[in-house]
């Protein structure tokens, strides 16, 4: 591949992404559309501002002719569609921004990519389609559809259209499926950042609920490399699942994350449970391991300690995206919880 297209690639796992193809592909160039919305911050990218082999256009996904001139300008192999809303919370709130960009910016960039004859397209998903597990089993890429968030049924909308282009049109899609990441760079309103940076400041941890929901963690660079390893060796139509082996409990999770800070337990405050909060979630990425090849590298432990040092020499960075449109959201929306 000479050239790929990411979408979102300001935010979190598309910035970390454009940053492992680049250090990977020294051929490959990048072009990186995103609307620079409240989560996507150009300073994810910055130290690669002056690599002539990344460009930045600003734009929304649901825009066509704006994916059109790109598309027309550019000899684009591969598309990668990272750009959505992807707060759960914040869809529980308003799921008006998440229908847009998650559904009709699919449909749009779908269509666009269609029309200009892509040889690939990717769709990066969540395992939050899958719904919610009792205390067994895991997710394969057959576990049925069974969103419950609005964020969820907005991805799971997206993944059905792309099963229908796939089906339809035989366009050459993939999706990939991956549990909760954490890494560098991720926007302080999920959790690992947001206790990372609370508890830093002796501020208190809001834990939803009882705390005894399950999420499976896998470091960001991990999941990026899984896209990479599907985009290049996966199979038109199919679905790959990636998780991280590492299932915790989000008070274990807490209560590790403060003693790695040096922080007391009495930081904890357990608060009013998200509504209609999946209760576990843990993912069977055997698929992706015998047909890509791939395997997560980080140990949970390791991955995390690592993170925080990451929070811990970037304060500024969150302090600076904490001082703008996001604290004004954080405290009417949750100011009220702490
Ligand atoms: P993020 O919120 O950090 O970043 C999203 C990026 O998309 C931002 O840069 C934003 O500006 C951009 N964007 C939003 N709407 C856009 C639009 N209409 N047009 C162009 N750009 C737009 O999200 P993230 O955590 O990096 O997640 C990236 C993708 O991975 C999402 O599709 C998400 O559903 C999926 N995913 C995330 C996780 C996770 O744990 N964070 C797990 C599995 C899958
Ligand atoms: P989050 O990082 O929002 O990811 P997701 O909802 O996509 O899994 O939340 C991870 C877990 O942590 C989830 O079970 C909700 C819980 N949580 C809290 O208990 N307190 C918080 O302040 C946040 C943001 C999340």
């Amino acid at each position: 591949m000479k050239c790929i297209m990411v979408t979102g690639g300001c935010g979190f796992i598309g910035s970390n992404f454009i940053r492992l193809m680049l250090d990977s592909y020294p051929e490959l160039s990048i072009i990186n559309l995103d609307k620079l919305t409240y989560a996507g911050n150009l300073e994810n990218l910055a130290d690669r501002k002056d690599d002539p082999r990344l460009s930045f256009r600003k734009g929304d996904i649901c825009k066509r002719e704006l994916i059109d001139d790109i598309l027309q300008h550019a000899d684009v192999d591969a598309v990668v569609n990272f750009a959505a809303e992807s707060h759960v919370d914040r869809s529980i709130l308003d799921s008006g921004p998440f229908v847009q960009t998650n559904i009709v910016g699919t449909q749009v960039l779908l269509d666009a990519c269609r029309a200009a004859k892509i040889p690939r397209y990717l769709q990066v998903s969540t395992d939050e389609v899958y719904g919610s597990l009792g205390a067994e089993g895991f997710f394969t890429e057959d576990t049925p559809l069974a969103p419950n968030s609005p964020y969820s049924a907005c991805k799971t909308s997206a993944d059905l259209l792309v099963r229908a282009y796939v089906h339809t049109y035989g366009f050459p899609a993939i999706t990939t499926r991956c549990s909760n990441n954490y890494g560098p760079y991720q926007f302080p309103e999920k959790l690992i950042p947001l206790f990372i940076s609370n508890a830093t400041n002796d501020q208190s941890l809001p834990v939803y609920g009882t705390g005894e929901n399950v999420r499976d963690w896998i470091h960001v660079e991990d999941h990026c490399r899984g896209i990479d390893a599907a985009l290049r060796k996966g199979e038109e139509g199919e679905i790959y699942n990636f998780g991280g082996n590492a299932e915790m409990t989000n008070i274990g999770l807490t209560k590790l994350l403060l003693e790695l800070l040096g922080k007391p337990d009495t930081l904890i405050k357990y608060v009013k449970d998200r509504p209609g909060h999946d209760m576990r979630y843990a993912i069977d990425a055997s698929k992706a391991k015998e047909k890509l090849g791939w395997t997560p590298t980080y140990s949970f432990r390791e991955g995390l300690q690592e993170t925080i040092d990451w929070y811990l020499s970037n304060s500024e960075w969150i302090e600076r995206i904490k001082s703008g449109e996001y604290l004004s959201y954080y405290e009417t929306q949750y100011g009220s919880r702490l």
